[in-house]
């Protein structure tokens, strides 16, 4: 029990810079205090306590600000920074080092009983203040929500999902890489979003671009095959081309910043 408490005091002080000593975190932060009296009231409700697994959760409600469910499943070194606000509902489950802003609510949309209603956090998932994530999907690994968002789709590990209703702006590059081509062009490589409807008309004219370019090369070499002269086409309008294969490693590039940062 005494490591489970050492390790989230320091985990609070390794993610809050505004955590300046032990004592600070102990007697300061409701998201610790929240978190100890879940422990309690977990340990209750998988013992069939219901109503005392309920009345100390809302006795943490009433102390912290901070609802959360007795049934709700909470990994190591979960940190829920300020708190007020926060409701994490029966069916959830938050993984290990898991960030929880203010305001969020890991929330329902569905009233069958007994069900999973309530949304899995992945390890390491940041989850910005006010955000809503509602329903029984995953976030996965060290994904991003933005704060307000309000997210009723899954969202890929390595992702960032802002606004209402949410989408992915930054995904993960992992799986961008995954995506790109043997020719060297990736059209997944500049914002491989999923949702965004400008990014997946941008991902469209790039393929087609490209599928149009091998084409045409294509031709030129059977017409080349045939004996035509067809040199004399490169000088028509060069600058008009677009050179495919440096626009996506330039795009590859920005990937690669975001992914840094
Ligand atoms: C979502 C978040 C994690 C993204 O951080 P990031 O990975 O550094 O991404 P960026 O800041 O580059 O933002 C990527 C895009 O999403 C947009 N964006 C970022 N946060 C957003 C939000 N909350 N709502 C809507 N759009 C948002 C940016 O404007 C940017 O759009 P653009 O590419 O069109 O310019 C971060 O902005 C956030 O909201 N964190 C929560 C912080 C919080 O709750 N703090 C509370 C402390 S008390």
């Amino acid at each position: 029990m005494f490591d489970r408490l050492r390790e989230d005091i320091a985990a609070i002080r390794a993610r809050d810079p505004a955590a300046r000593s032990v004592r600070e975190v102990v007697t300061c932060y409701p998201g610790l205090h929240a978190i100890v009296l879940h422990r309690v009231a977990h340990a209750c409700w998988t013992r069939q306590w219901r109503w005392l697994a309920r009345f100390v959760s809302q006795m943490a409600r009433f102390l912290t600000g901070i609802e959360i469910h007795p049934g709700a499943t909470l990994g190591r070194r979960v940190f829920i920074d300020h708190g007020m606000g926060v409701v994490i509902g029966e069916t959830a489950q938050v993984g290990d080092d898991c960030t929880i802003y203010q305001g969020v609510t890991l929330g329902g949309t569905s009233l069958t009983r007994g069900a999973k209603r309530h949304p899995t956090l992945e390890r390491g998932v940041i989850v910005g203040a006010g955000a809503k994530v509602l329903g029984s999907f995953t976030v996965g690994a060290d994904a991003k929500i933005g704060s307000n968002a309000v997210v009723v789709k899954p969202v890929p590990a390595g992702g960032t999902a802002v606004g209402n209703p949410a989408r992915i702006v930054v995904p993960a590059v992992a799986k961008a890489k995954e995506t790109k081509r043997d020719d060297g062009f990736c059209a997944y490589g500049i914002t491989p979003n999923a949702d965004d409807p400008v990014s997946l008309a941008i991902h469209g004219l790039i393929d087609h671009a490209s599928t149009q370019t091998q084409r045409i090369d294509d031709i030129v070499a059977a017409l080349e095959r045939l004996g035509a002269r067809v040199e004399a086409m490169h000088g028509i309008d060069g600058a008009a081309l677009v050179d495919l294969k440096r626009l996506c490693t330039s795009m590859d590039g920005k990937a690669e910043a975001v992914d840094e940062r």
